[in-house]
């Protein structure tokens, strides 16, 4: 067990308890997380790693309740999440929760400030009030020339920069990312890395990313490896 892995208090933002995972297969149960266990502060900053396969996606969407565990529980600042109704979790993830993944998944017939606005408008905020968040956002990460871009029109690091601005408008506390540069070159890479940590610090953002990219991963203070779906 990782030194690094302590156990829950009221004062943890997210606490995952003996948490496992198993996918059916056939007549066979294929167990992808072990009894897992994590406790994260707010304004933590956790770098996971592990080979493929090993269960970093699959534990990524369980602490942000985008999947439930076969077993265990999760609690997000005391609260157990896993008695919430489906509709209940996507409203608390919409309010508490971004999300940055590899590939931008934005949509494709709306531009980059319609994208960044659904969040707002999908949580029921008019139409000014959400415009009026995604520009300041879209300002921010310093794409105000793009706003009315389709994301076929933009470089990919723009992309991953507009999908950011998405993870951010609803203000999170909380900024999930499965490897956000895994599809950019390096020096779109490392401006990405850079902004992570630039959005952190202005925002006291918690980050729980997932990355195969060792420069990135030295930059997190704490770096937690996954082995055959249990701590390494
Ligand atoms: N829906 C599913 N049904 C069956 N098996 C699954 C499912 N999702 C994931 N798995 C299996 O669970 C294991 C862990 O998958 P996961 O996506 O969490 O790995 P990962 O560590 O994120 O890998 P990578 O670095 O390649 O993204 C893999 O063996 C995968 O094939
Ligand atoms: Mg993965």
């Amino acid at each position: 067990m990782n030194s690094e892995i302590i156990t829950e208090t009221s004062q943890d933002l997210i606490a995952a308890k003996d948490v496992a995972k198993f996918f059916q297969q056939g007549s066979d149960k294929l167990w992808v997380l072990k009894n897992l266990s994590l406790t994260v502060q707010a304004g933590d900053a956790v770098c996971i790693r592990g080979a493929s396969g090993a269960g970093k996606s699959t534990l990524l969407h369980i602490l942000g309740t985008l999947d439930r565990p076969s077993q265990g529980q999760v609690f997000y600042r005391g609260a157990n999440l896993l008695t919430k109704t489906d509709d209940q979790l996507a409203d608390f993830r919409n309010k508490k929760m971004g999300f940055v993944f590899q590939f931008h998944h934005l949509m494709s017939e709306f531009t980059a400030l319609e994208n960044v606005m659904m969040p707002c408008r999908i949580a029921g905020q008019s139409k000014s009030v959400a415009r009026e968040k995604a520009e300041a956002l879209l300002v921010e990460l310093q794409l105000e020339s793009r706003m009315t871009h389709y994301p076929n029109e933009m470089s990919g690091g723009e992309q991953q920069r507009v999908a950011i601005a998405r993870a951010l408008v609803q203000n999170p506390e909380i900024l999930f990312a499965d490897e956000p540069t895994g599809n950019l070159d390096t020096a779109n890479g490392q401006r990405i890395q850079e902004l992570f940590f630039e959005l952190k610090a202005r925002r006291g953002l918690t980050l729980i990313v997932v990355s195969h990219d060792v420069d990135f991963a030295k930059r997190f203070p704490r770096v937690l490896s996954l082995k055959d779906g249990q701590w390494a």
